[in-house]
């Protein structure tokens, strides 16, 4: 069986586009595959160390969410980074042989560090993407499910794995692949790629009646459509692209024909979407809740997923260490 892993940093709610772009990949390859999902506490830290408290109830919120949507802790390993201390070892040990330029060319580097409302002007941020690659190689993981704004981040992992090999004469690591969500991004409530920062997402843990306020209020339409009687453009309509993911094929058709010859209106339109999500989203909200009023039960999943890595990652380190002539002393 192929090994899979990734990982989501516990840094606040998660929304629907976490959803549709990364959890539901992850239930599907949990099938057919060994399958490691992390909780990144360490790289929440490099823009959460002035808010260190936040880190770890939000590692419980992403634990009862993997739980939620479908991650059955009997096939698939839930563990939690900073568990696994191994992974600091192999970034150490691969900041070595890395040379600067590598971390400094990553593009999203310096426009994160530009836009980011915490300084990050550390060292470990620089690090990122090094300790994302030891967190990927440490399991020998042939595919890495994420989203396109981690390709270069996969990229690097690669060329880390290849300078190892060559410096050391080795093949310890087989080369990891992304895997790519087959769904388009999913647009916020205003139309813009959904995010926490823009203000614009529907989050997972939002009520009935939250989700039918998003829709119904906040939810852009075709700017075009001013009344009624108007015919509008679903190609073009945020909206819409919410009925392609969560309505069924009968309502896609039905409002792609409809709102091009005015025979249905926006409000009418956004109530019909509200039902849809709130359909698919109560279940999924109703047990991240009752998994979070089980905080002893989440630990123990965590623990023994952590256990569960921490074997695999420590084989992979003794290999490591050989590889460099590192002493094993006593
Ligand atoms: N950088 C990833 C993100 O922001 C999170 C991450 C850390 C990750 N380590 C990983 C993803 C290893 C995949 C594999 O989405
Ligand atoms: Fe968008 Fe629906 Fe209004 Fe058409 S009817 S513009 S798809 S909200």
């Amino acid at each position: 069986m192929q090994r899979v892993l990734s990982g989501i940093q516990p840094s606040g709610s998660q929304h629907i586009g976490h959803l549709v772009g990364a959890l539901d990949n992850f239930v599907h390859l949990q099938q057919g595959h060994e399958s490691f999902y992390m909780i990144v506490d360490w790289h929440a830290l490099t823009s959460k160390y002035e808010k260190v408290e936040e880190i770890w109830p939000a590692t419980l919120e992403l634990a009862a969410t993997y739980l939620a949507v479908g991650l059955d802790p009997k096939k698939a390993t839930l563990f939690v980074q900073s568990q696994v201390k191994e992974h600091a070892e192999l970034h150490l040990l691969f900041s070595m042989m890395t040379p600067l330029s590598w971390l400094e060319r990553v593009p999203t580097y310096k426009e994160k560090l530009q836009n980011a409302v915490a300084d990050l002007g550390s060292y470990g941020f620089l690090g990122y993407p090094l300790l994302q690659a030891a967190d990927i190689l440490i399991y020998k993981a042939a595919k890495v499910p994420v989203g396109e704004d981690q390709l270069f981040h996969l990229e690097l992992t690669r060329e880390v794995a290849r300078r190892f090999h060559f410096l050391y004469n080795v093949s310890t690591f087989p080369e990891p692949q992304a895997v790519l969500t087959p769904t388009p991004k999913v647009p916020g409530l205003d139309g813009r790629k959904m995010s926490k920062s823009y203000d614009n997402a529907i989050f997972l843990r939002d009520t009935p009646d939250v989700i039918l306020e998003k829709c119904t209020r906040q939810m852009a339409s075709d700017p075009a459509r001013v009344r009624k009687t108007d015919p509008g453009n679903p190609d073009i309509c945020p909206v819409f692209a919410f009925h392609k993911l969560f309505s069924s094929m009968e309502t896609v058709e039905m409002v792609n024909t409809e709102c091009r010859q005015a025979g249905i209106g926006c409000f009418d339109c956004k109530k019909r979407v509200a039902n849809a999500l709130i359909e698919r989203m109560e279940p999924i909200r109703q047990k991240i809740e009752c998994n979070l009023a089980d905080e002893a039960g989440l630990k123990d999943i965590l623990a023994d997923g952590s256990g569960r890595a921490r074997a695999v990652a420590s084989e992979t380190m003794r290999e490591v260490r050989e590889a460099m002539k590192l002493p094993t002393l006593g």
